[in-house]
């Protein structure tokens, strides 16, 4: 088993990456037996796709190395690791760029909605942003590949990638890659804006008050959660009840998600009281959860010394887990190295 993925250093850690992804890779990385690995970065390549600020890229970067340690990321177990100091994901893209088609980025959700209606003023590098991504899984035979909802398609398009690559260029037998699972959990696939319930938490939401941190502290925290959005009907006893109220179905299943339940036991102990009881609670539960991945996050952040040296040594380890498949790369298209 491999395990790989990764997240974009812009911004603090939301809830909705630790629920929807972090706290998977945690979970693999304790679960792994003798044999597998897991390898985790920062995906600061992927920040070029966007408008952005160097030096604020360099302090996320390592501000996010902190984060994921006082998330549980080990990096003693774990490859962690910023895809800056590994070329080979640069590289790989560029060779995957042959197999990428066109029409498969174009059907891309997260371009369409990040272009918008100004496709012509977008990088390039934001258009092929999925294709680094497939790199990214690709350059070390990852099987199982932890991410919330939103990057399922993204996935999908590495499978393809791979497979077109193998189909094309290697004997039956002897493919260069291996097809990457997504790892998506049921409960937390997709956590919404505290101030909008039909859009995801996004780091990149202007407001603050849409998303809480993993570096809030409990004020702020309680604070954000009194003052989400919700409507003001009652609790509803039975799921079914959630259909089409977006901002409560999202405080339940954050609810859920913390406390190991599923939102019908929630439903169960908080059906028919209002939000003024259930909200206190869910900021009680927050505030448990997050502050000690608070506390070890402060404790941590400033330390440059040992957030450049975990850095440093994971990356060494990457370049060697990822040169194999590279090298094979280059040998099943032709291009002579040696
Ligand atoms: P990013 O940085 O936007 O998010 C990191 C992880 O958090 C998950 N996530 C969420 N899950 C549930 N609810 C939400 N509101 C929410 N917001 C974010 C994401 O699904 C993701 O798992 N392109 C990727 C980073 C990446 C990557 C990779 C991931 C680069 N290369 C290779 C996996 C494999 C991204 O921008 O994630």
């Amino acid at each position: 088993m491999r395990v790989v993925s990764g997240i974009q250093p812009t911004g603090n850690l939301h809830l909705g990456n630790y629920l929807g992804a972090i706290r998977n890779w945690v979970r693999m990385q304790d679960a792994l037996e003798e044999g597998s690995e897991c390898l985790f970065f920062l995906a600061d390549l992927h920040a070029l796709s966007q408008p952005h600020d160097p030096a604020a890229l360099r302090a996320a970067t390592l501000e996010m190395t902190a984060a994921l340690v006082a998330c549980g990321i080990d990096p003693d177990r774990s490859v962690l690791f910023n895809q800056a100091q590994v070329p080979q994901h640069a590289e790989l893209q560029w060779l995957l760029n042959g197999t990428a088609r066109m029409g498969w980025l174009n059907r891309m959700t997260q371009w369409k909605d990040k272009a918008g209606k100004n496709r012509e003023g977008q990088s390039v590098a934001l258009f092929t942003y999925p294709v680094l991504q497939a790199a990214d899984v690709l350059l070390y035979q990852a099987t199982h590949v932890p991410v919330g909802e939103d990057q399922k398609q993204h996935l999908e398009l590495a499978r393809d990638i791979a497979q077109k690559f193998n189909n094309d260029f290697c004997p039956e037998d002897a493919p260069v890659f291996t097809l990457p699972e997504p790892i998506i959990p049921g409960e937390a696939a997709r956590i919404m804006s505290l101030r909008d319930g039909s859009a995801k938490m996004s780091k990149s939401d202007p407001s603050e008050m849409s998303r809480i941190n993993l570096a809030d502290d409990a004020d702020t925290v309680m604070q954000k959660v009194r003052k989400a959005k919700t409507d003001p009907e009652p609790l509803p006893s039975e799921v079914a009840g959630l259909a089409a109220r977006p901002e409560a179905a999202n405080l339940v299943g954050i609810y859920a998600a913390l406390a190991g339940q599923e939102p019908a036991a929630v439903l169960a102990a908080f059906g028919g009281q209002g939000f003024g009881a259930f909200k206190p609670a869910l900021g009680e539960l927050l505030v448990e959860t997050l502050g000690p991945i608070r506390e070890r996050f402060v404790a941590l952040k400033d330390d440059r010394e040992a957030l450049d040296a975990i850095l440093a040594r994971g990356a060494a380890r990457a370049r060697k887990r990822g040169m194999p498949t590279l090298d094979a790369a280059y040998r099943a298209l032709g291009l002579v190295r040696h």
